[in-house]
């Protein structure tokens, strides 16, 4: 079965209000912790609406039908948001920031920075619920947050573009590379976040 054009534009409007919801709260969370802990810990944020097409193609290649009733509950990122960030502290706080939020409700954590994919993929995701109001009437809208390091950004954006390369089979060798430099980005990351302490430190000391 296919989804009628109208049905489908109307919730696609749903998804476009998410965006815009979950931009504007998550600016405002970031405002708010910068004017209380006098430290911005976001880098940059980039988002992103699935278009039509590209959902139809993922409920294809998952070997679902194309309805109304798949597109919203097993595709979970029509919405996204990727917060990147220098040190894994900063993530923990963002994750917290998140929990706090009136408005975000947590549908579910995957932690693959304790648990990194088997190719080597860190960050932490959320998958979350945000309204949106139409027609007088709220409704709950699933949106994907991932938030990651700069590092981590670096090693997937690799990876990603690696994938488009090759879209059939990646060479085995380069599956081990790939994982062998996510495993050089963790150890960058620690040092990054013992340098942040230190520094940290000095801070405290001097008051600068
Ligand atoms: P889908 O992959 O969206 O069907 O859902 P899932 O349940 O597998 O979610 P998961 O959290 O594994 O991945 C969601 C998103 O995380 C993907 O769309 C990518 O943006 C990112 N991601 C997950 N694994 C990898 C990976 O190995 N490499 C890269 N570059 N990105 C990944
Ligand atoms: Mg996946």
């Amino acid at each position: 079965m296919e989804i009628s054009d109208e049905l489908l534009n109307y919730e696609m409007l749903k998804y476009k209000f998410a965006l815009n919801m979950l931009e504007t709260e998550i600016k405002i969370l970031i405002d708010e912790y910068e004017f209380q802990n006098k430290y911005n810990p976001v880098e940059h944020i980039k988002s992103r609406m699935k278009s039509k097409e590209s959902a139809i193609k993922k409920l294809q290649k998952k070997n679902y039908e194309i309805n109304l009733f798949n597109l919203t509950h097993h595709i979970h990122d029509m919405v996204g948001i990727r917060i990147v960030c220098s040190f894994v502290s900063d993530i923990e706080d963002i994750v917290k920031m998140i929990e706090n939020s009136k408005q975000i409700k947590i549908k579910e954590k995957k932690d693959y920075i304790s648990h990194p994919k088997k190719s080597g993929y860190s960050s932490y995701h959320l998958i979350v619920y945000v309204p949106v109001y139409l027609n007088n009437k709220e409704e709950l809208v699933e949106a994907e947050i991932q938030i990651r390091t700069s590092a981590m950004d670096f090693w997937a954006s690799l990876d990603h573009k690696i994938h488009y390369k090759f879209p059939t089979e990646i060479p085995e060798e380069i599956i081990k590379e790939l994982y062998n430099c996510s495993l050089t980005i963790k150890t960058l990351d620690n040092k990054m976040s013992i340098l942040n302490e230190i520094v940290n430190k000095y801070k405290d000391e001097t008051k600068f």
